[in-house]
């Protein structure tokens, strides 16, 4: 290998350390601000029965403002609608039967949800300015150390924000409530133990027809009389 060659090779093998190292461990041009969370608080964020409490949470303290489609969980106004039904059965598509008490959470899709929830998404447009979003994957986007806080203290965290502050003083609750958010983002632990093994499984795929076909390409060259 003459020194040039040696150079490039210490180079573009840098270039591409330096490549994985940004997307995977360190990406200096992100800007992070760390929330912190109470550790007590942060065990109860990660429990899976807390995250059923916090539907529960979520219904009376959230729901006229909020909806959770991803989870069939609609504004209040919207839900209680006789036609409302109707509409569910008919669009909708469920997501599962509730064990307890069998009801069943349907989803719907964003259109046809806005088209007959428009006149109370209105309403909340004139009275705070802007449409209460809909939470179904704000945990992707925000993290637990954000939405507790954000919650608890909306003004703190989004200073001006027209969000009210209706947890006010309720730690435990409002952690309860980021499970349940958290819960509909996330897979389960065994969806996520289901998708481990099925990546370590396709990484093997892939190695044992590496091996497979380097042997094939070496028969092969043998045949041509060349590899001896
Ligand atoms: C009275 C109406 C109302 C209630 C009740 C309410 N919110 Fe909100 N929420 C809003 C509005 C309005 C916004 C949009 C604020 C903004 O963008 O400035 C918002 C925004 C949010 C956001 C997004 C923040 C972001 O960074 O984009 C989250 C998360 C949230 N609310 C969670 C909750 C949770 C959890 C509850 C129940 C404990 C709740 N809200 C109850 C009105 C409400």
């Amino acid at each position: 290998m003459s020194a040039w060659d040696m150079i490039k090779t210490i180079f573009f093998g840098g270039l591409t350390f330096l490549f994985f190292f940004v997307i995977w461990i360190y990406n200096p041009f992100i800007h992070r601000v760390e929330y912190e969370v109470p550790s007590q608080m942060e065990d109860i964020i990660n429990d899976s029965k807390a995250a059923l409490q916090g539907r529960e949470l979520f219904k009376t303290m959230c729901a006229s403002c909020h909806s959770v489609r991803y989870d069939g969980i609609y504004l209040m106004s919207v839900a209680s609608k006789p036609e409302f039904k109707n509409v569910l059965e008919k669009f909708g598509t469920l997501i599962r039967v509730d064990e307890k008490t069998k009801e069943k959470v349907m989803f719907l899709s964003r259109d046809v949800y806005e088209a007959v929830a428009m006149n109370d998404l209105l309403m909340l447009k004139s009275s705070f300015g802007k449409i209460p979003p809909d939470l179904s994957t704000i945990y992707l986007s925000r993290g637990a150390g954000y939405l507790y806080n954000f919650i608890l203290n909306p003004q703190k965290v989004l200073p001006g924000t027209s969000m009210p502050p209706v947890m006010t003083g309720q730690e435990e609750n409002t952690a309860k409530i980021v499970s349940y958010l958290r819960s509909v983002s996330e897979p389960s632990k065994a969806e996520k133990a289901k998708r481990t093994v099925m990546g370590i499984v396709v990484i093997a795929y892939f190695v044992a027809m590496g091996v497979l076909l380097w042997i094939w390409r070496k028969k092969l060259l043998a045949k041509m009389g060349y590899g001896q």
